[in-house]
Order: C-alpha cells, then structure tokens, then sequence
C-alpha cells in the first residue's frame, strides 16, 4: 500500500487555481521537500493535505484512506499534522505545558479520546509524554519558561514539540527555519532529522531556505504557479534548467550561499 498519494489535485480560489493537478507520491520514512517562488501554492497545499481547505478536484490518500473529503480533526488523528507558518502557541502557558495542552487538544478530538477519554488517566498520560518530547528535542533548558519569553527559534522548535505530541506519522513542516540565525537553523535542521530517524516518522517540508531543503531531503518537488515543475534528487532539482528559470528575478534560489 502506498504511503501518501496526491492524485491531479487542484485548488481554486476565484479566478486562481493556487494547485494545478498536482500529483505526487511520498514513501514512509522519507523527507521529501516541496519548493518553489512565492505564491507556488505550498501553504495551499499543506491547508488541502490538512483538511483546512477540499480540493476543487482530485484525491489524496494517506495509508489507504481517502483524506480528501475529511475534517481536519480526522486527518490530524490519523497521523497527518502540520505546523503553520506563524507560531501557534498558548503563550501564559510554560513550554512543557503547551506540549501537554496540544496533546490533550488532539486526544479530545480523536478516536481514541473519544473511548478512553478519562480525563485522570489523560492528564498523566499528557505530562508524560510532554517530558518525553522535552527531553528527546533538547528543550530542557527552557521546558519552565513562559512561551512568550522564548526566543524565536525556541519558539519555532516549540511548535514542532506540539505537533509531534500529536503523535504524527506524516509530519508537515511549513518553514521551519524562517527567520532563524544559523545556529537556529543549524538546530532545527538536526532536530527534523533526529525525528525522521529515532522516530520513523515521514517529513513534509516547505522550505524557502534552499540549502536547509537541499541538506535534508532525499527527493525536492517544485511547485510554480500551481503546477508541479519538476521532481528530483537535491542535485537534479540545482541544475534543472526549468527550476532555475521559475526562480529568476527572484533573490529565492540560493544553493549554494
Ligand atoms: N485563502 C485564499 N484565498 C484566495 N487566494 C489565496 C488563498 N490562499 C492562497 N491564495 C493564493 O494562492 C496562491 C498561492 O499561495 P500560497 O499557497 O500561499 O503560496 P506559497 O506558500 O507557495 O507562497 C497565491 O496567489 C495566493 O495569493
Ligand atoms: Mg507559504
């Protein structure tokens, strides 16, 4: 059974088609990247793949499962999550806190909320994990600070510590690395392959940053105007004359800097 599968999906906004059947397919284990010039359609495609948006057309299917007509709470329980763009974090709350508050957000909306729901059992369960997740992305340092007190990049691996309290099997990064100096990313780029490689857990990642895409990802889909433009190795997608062409007059494509 294939892992993830997006058949020719498209999505329309008016007068724009933001995705423009659009297929691919990922294999479970892997990090696959997906780039491409601003307004390609990648947080597009990250709010259909989440259920936040139906596609105009097409099908996605996760495991099996056709995800493409589901809620997003039935997505995110069957092992599809995502992390936004912008920090969603709850910020009176401390770092260990927010972990358990995210665990017990998607415990509620789930399959297995809803059967073992009470609430003793969850609430020791969620700060255990918590803990669990503080530790395995070095957080330990910051695990009682506020999260509005946390520097950005603490911040940003916050939101991947929720996220994967959800216990994902596709985990989808939206720039993970925006904004981030390069000890920042230096860190968050260890840290996505420590999750893929201790966890087995798949990677979906848009990232405008192209040596952080290029280091991390074994295969790179590029998105331009809605359409898939190309499909390859780090290597194939650097030289691929079409890639280059889509980022010309942008400051965007940068490999090698
Ligand atoms: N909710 C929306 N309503 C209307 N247009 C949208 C919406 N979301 C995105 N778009 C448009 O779709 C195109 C793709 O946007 P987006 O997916 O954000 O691109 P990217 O993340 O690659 O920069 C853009 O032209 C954008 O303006
Ligand atoms: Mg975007």
């Amino acid at each position: 059974m294939e892992f993830f599968t997006v058949d020719s999906v498209s999505k329309r906004f008016g007068g724009l088609l933001a995705l423009d059947k659009v297929s691919m397919s990922v294999r479970e284990g892997e990090i696959r990247g997906v780039i491409g010039p601003n307004g390609a359609g990648k947080t597009t495609f990250f709010n259909v793949v989440s259920g936040l948006y139906k596609p105009t057309a097409g099908r996605i299917l996760f495991q099996g499962a056709e995800i493409s007509r589901m809620r997003p709470s039935r997505i995110a329980a069957l092992g599809v999550v995502r992390t936004f763009q912008r920090a969603a974090l709850f910020p009176k709350y401390s770092v260990v806190e927010n972990i358990a508050i995210a665990r017990h957000l998607h415990a509620d909306t789930s399959f297995f909320g809803a059967i073992f729901g009470g609430s003793q059992r969850s609430d020791r369960e969620a700060d255990e994990k918590a803990r669990e997740i503080v530790e395995f992305l070095h957080l330990d340092d910051v695990r009682d600070e506020l999260a509005a007190n946390l520097a950005h990049g603490h911040q940003r691996i916050l939101n991947v510590a929720m996220a994967l309290a959800t216990e994902p099997k596709l985990l989808m990064l939206d720039e993970p690395v925006a904004g981030m100096n390069s000890a920042e990313t230096q860190l968050m780029t260890e840290l996505i392959r420590k999750i893929r490689d201790e966890r087995g857990i798949t990677v979906l990642l848009v990232e405008h940053d192209m040596r952080t895409v290029m280091g991390l990802c074994e295969t790179i889909t590029v998105l331009d105007f809605g359409k898939k433009l190309a499909e390859g190795l780090p290597d194939e997608i650097k030289d691929n004359p079409d890639v280059v062409d889509a980022y010309l007059g942008t400051d965007e494509f940068d490999a090698d800097s």
